[in-house]
């Protein structure tokens, strides 16, 4: 089959997710692991969320609703958006596919940064798509160079807000003088995954420039803050013509009844979010004083991630914390051969990561 297969699939390197915790226990016969590779919450989603997701699979023998019709009218209201401005997706991973799927055919051009997250460009290479790839510096985008690297073949420009692995984000600034002389035909997908997690005063107000331009896209996702990863749920959110293309290639029912029922019960719990991201600017600060005083360099994160960088090779390092029940992300795979990536936990578990980062090193 694979003479027949489409070729650009075999231009792809496929994509290795951090490994699930109960394979690591079974392989290395350990009973306690921890997992801070995939940039999930480390905490289970609040008690009324279950409680919704539990009435909810009363009615899993039934098709989901195909336009997430509550959640829609929720967020359209919370946003001040019009409802026919959102499109939802199985994690907001499904709408960078469908918008590459939408506007990208082979020999048109897709730039990125990189390191950015890896899926923009798996999604781009199927498509048979030329990747300009523009490196950071620094650490952050530089966006002088992507707008330079737009040719007329070029459909999509992806801009990850703050982008994985580094952590970093894009200002107000950025982003205006960015888009100031971008030709109008040329999407600009602006990938908010992390948006919840930004404490930046000058982080863009991407929303508000969604009235003035035609060829954004932004997306989101319950599986950060929210909590939802397993469940799959992300929405995008642009002018109601591109929603509609995109609307057009989607699956009727790519989102199920249990996640589209904890998304809605996650928007209420206001009190639930308000302890998680407590949780998290404690332990981010606590983890930044306790890397620098192990004299770790670290970039400064707007995610719940943070980029360290490793005297020993990353895959030794990350070797080495496996063996003691700890699963980060070794960075070699973005070709980053001295970095981990690892993903801010439980006080529990950030002190376990800390006390093994200073045994190994
Ligand atoms: C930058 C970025 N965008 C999008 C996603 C996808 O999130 P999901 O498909 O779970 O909504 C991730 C997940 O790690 C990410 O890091």
């Amino acid at each position: 089959m694979k003479k027949v297969a489409k070729k650009t699939i075999f231009s792809v390197k496929p994509y290795l997710p951090g490994k699930p915790i109960e394979e690591v226990k079974r392989e290395l016969g350990l009973k306690n692991v921890i997992k801070l590779a995939s940039n999930e919450n480390p905490f289970p989603p609040s008690p009324k969320v279950c409680e919704a997701i539990k009435r909810a699979t009363q009615i899993i023998n039934r098709y989901p609703q195909g336009d997430c019709y509550y959640l829609r009218e929720a967020l359209a209201k919370r946003l001040k958006l019009d409802s026919n401005q959102f499109i939802f997706g199985n994690g907001s991973d499904e709408l960078i596919v469908l918008a590459v799927k939408a506007f990208v055919g082979e020999g048109d051009e897709v730039v990125l940064a990189k390191p950015s997250f890896l899926i923009y460009d798996i999604a781009s290479r199927i498509a048979g798509a030329k990747i300009k790839e523009v490196p950071l510096q620094g650490f952050h985008y530089d966006l002088k160079k992507m707008k330079a690297a737009v040719s007329s073949k070029t459909k999509i420009v992806f801009l990850g807000n703050p982008d994985n692995p580094a952590g970093t984000y894009l200002s107000e600034v950025d982003v205006q003088n960015f888009l100031k002389g971008l030709r109008k035909d040329v999407l600009v997908f602006i990938d908010e995954a992390y948006f919840e997690f930004v404490t930046a005063k000058d982080y863009v107000n991407s929303l508000a420039l969604l009235k003035t331009h035609k060829n954004i896209i932004v997306t989101r996702t319950f599986s950060k803050m929210y909590g939802l990863a397993g469940l799959r749920i992300g929405y995008g959110m642009a002018n109601k013509e591109l929603i509609d293309i995109l609307d057009r290639i989607r699956e009727p029912f790519n989102v199920n009844s249990l996640a589209q029922a904890a998304a809605l019960a996650c928007l209420k719990d206001k009190a639930h979010f308000k302890a998680v991201l407590k949780d998290y600017i404690e332990q981010k600060q606590t983890l930044y004083k306790a890397l620098t005083k192990l004299s770790f360099e670290y970039e400064e994160s707007f995610t719940n991630f943070i980029l360290i960088k490793t005297k020993q090779k990353a895959a030794d390092i990350s070797k080495l914390l496996l063996k003691k029940g700890i699963i980060v992300r070794d960075m070699s795979v973005w070709g980053m051969n001295h970095y981990i990536r690892v993903t801010i936990g439980t006080k529990q578990e950030n002190k376990k990561l800390l006390n093994a980062l200073e045994d190994v090193t």
